[in-house]
């Protein structure tokens, strides 16, 4: 990578325009080539290109044809706009592969990952103490099982109890329930799941329900594509105190306190007021 790489690889966010980053607006902005995937990111987001950009549609492409718009524009400023974060699901790394292959420069911009805008559609942590302290990102295998280590499957993350992220599954709903349930897992059938439909996007679906009825909650938003199931006991319930800000907790930034406050002094003041 050199100090101006000319491919970007730039994380759109989950859909809402204003949740991509301001470095990724900008990269969109300056770009005289943008390549997007118009299946899932909204035709918003290219409201922050500008109108001289020449646009592709990635939905209808191979990767050979992505790649031969790379090779068609060696000194053009290009955006690869991805959904979300593009480090999840992105398939970047063919493409990175083929950047370092071909000596082209190349950055990563990294975006709001669907993971953080369907946990914000919710309302909840996903890390409470005491109840899980991991997240796993994870997919049913589909068409492309040959892609899925056999050592991932749903059963086995789904014996940690943590709390879990699939992607790429609504399509499937009776296979995800089945193995959600699968020995040896930690779910039961009464285990919160909540099926988020194009988080951020303006006819975002939030369903709570149980992992006994995911698969008839996931039918009913009619959704197979853009939709992400979050499972665990992280999703309901009052949390227990974390320590990081239990006033018996000292660290770097702040000693402990036998009093229970820390008076909660501004870190710095404004200059002016009014
Ligand atoms: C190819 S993956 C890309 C994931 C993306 N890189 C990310 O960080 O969110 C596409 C899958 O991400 C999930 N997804 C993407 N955007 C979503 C959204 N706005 N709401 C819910 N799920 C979404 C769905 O599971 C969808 O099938």
């Amino acid at each position: 990578m050199t100090a101006t790489p000319l491919i970007s690889f730039v994380g759109a966010g989950p859909g809402a325009p204003d949740l991509i980053t301001l470095r990724g607006a900008a990269r969109l902005a300056a770009a005289d080539v943008v390549v997007w995937a118009s299946s899932l990111v909204p035709a918003d987001l290219l409201s922050h290109a500008g109108n001289g950009a020449v646009v592709f549609d990635s939905a209808t492409m191979t990767l050979e044809d992505v790649l031969a718009v790379y090779e068609a524009n060696p000194d053009a400023a290009i955006v690869r706009l991805h959904s979300g974060d593009p480090s999840l699901y992105g398939a970047i790394q063919e493409q990175i592969d083929w950047c370092l292959a071909h000596e082209r420069s190349f950055e990563i911009v990294p975006g709001v990952s669907s993971l953080a805008a369907a946990a914000a559609a919710v309302g909840r942590e996903l890390t409470i103490p005491t109840v899980t302290q991991s997240v796993v990102v994870t997919r049913l295998a589909n068409r492309t099982s040959a892609s899925m280590p056999e050592r991932e499957s749903i059963g086995a993350f789904a014996a940690t109890g943590c709390t879990l992220a699939v992607f790429l599954s609504a399509a499937r709903p009776d296979a995800l329930q089945a193995a959600l349930l699968e020995a040896p897992s930690a779910y039961g059938p009464d285990t919160p799941a909540v099926v988020v439909v194009r988080a951020s996007w303006p006819d975002e679906q939030v369903v709570a329900t149980t992992v006994s009825q995911l698969a008839d909650a996931l039918r009913s938003t009619g959704a197979t594509t853009t939709a992400l199931v979050l499972v665990g006991d992280a999703l309901t319930g009052t949390a227990a105190r974390s320590h990081l800000y239990s006033p018996d907790f000292a660290h770097g930034h702040r000693r402990r306190s036998l009093s229970g406050s820390t008076a909660g002094r501004p870190a710095r003041r404004r200059a002016r007021r009014g």
